[in-house]
């Protein structure tokens, strides 16, 4: 059982999708936290609604870097949290938090990574470079945070095609619908112990058969 925090900027459709999960008891996780440096941002609302633990932290509201850190570090013990989900979450996550919590934090991609990540590569401008490339697939990549952008160890990753008339939005669209079919199936796998990193690449162990 993954004692479980979610950080997310915006919508917070795959927050919403992990929320989903656990509902339907397909994901063995108790959501302890959802904080968010967006006090407007939709996860926060749905967290509040749901009677989820719901912070707002924003380094624009500290000081200095530091008590940024310690912060976000104080909400997590505070919360008894063991896992950490980047679902949309548009912040560089502090040195420290990575250390603490080194291959118990995710982030889902809206791309087949290790292509189209990295600086920039945020919201609709991965979708304008995957079609700008003429690639034939995209897809949605779930990763290990490290200290570099988008590079950890790849989770799980789903293909979608990229149709001749697709846009930006259309092509986004898809991919998002299957953002919220694998996060969820990722985490599980960490749930059920089942994954070791080696060499920044992850090994899945098979489920135990009854
Ligand atoms: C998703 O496309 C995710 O891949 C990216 O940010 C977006 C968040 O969407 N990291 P939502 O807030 O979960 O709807």
């Amino acid at each position: 059982m993954l004692k479980l925090t979610v950080l997310a900027s915006g919508t917070g459709s795959n927050f919403v999708a992990i929320y989903n999960a656990i509902q339907n008891q397909e994901l063995d996780a108790e959501l302890k936290l959802v904080l968010s440096n967006n006090s407007q941002s939709g996860a926060l609302a749905f967290a509040r609604s749901h009677n989820i633990n719901a912070i707002h932290l924003s380094s624009k509201t500290v000081i200095n870097p530091e008590d940024f850190e310690d912060s976000m570090l104080r909400c997590f013990s505070d919360s008894e949290i063991d896992f950490i989900a980047l679902a949309g979450y548009m912040k560089i996550l502090p040195a420290k938090i990575v250390r603490t919590y080194r291959n118990r934090i995710t982030n889902i991609h809206p791309a087949l990574l290790p292509h189209f990540g990295g600086a920039g590569m945020f919201g609709i401008h991965v979708h304008e470079a995957v079609i700008q490339s003429g690639a034939k697939i995209s897809g949605a990549t779930v990763h290990l945070v490290d200290e570099i952008y988008d590079h950890g160890a790849i989770v799980m990753q789903k293909t979608v095609a990229v149709h001749n008339d697709d846009t930006p939005e259309t092509l986004a669209k898809r991919v998002l619908e299957i953002e919220h079919e694998i996060y969820p199936k990722a985490l599980q796998l960490f749930a059920e112990n089942r994954v070791v990193v080696e060499n920044n690449r992850m090994k899945i162990i098979p489920p135990i058969q009854n």
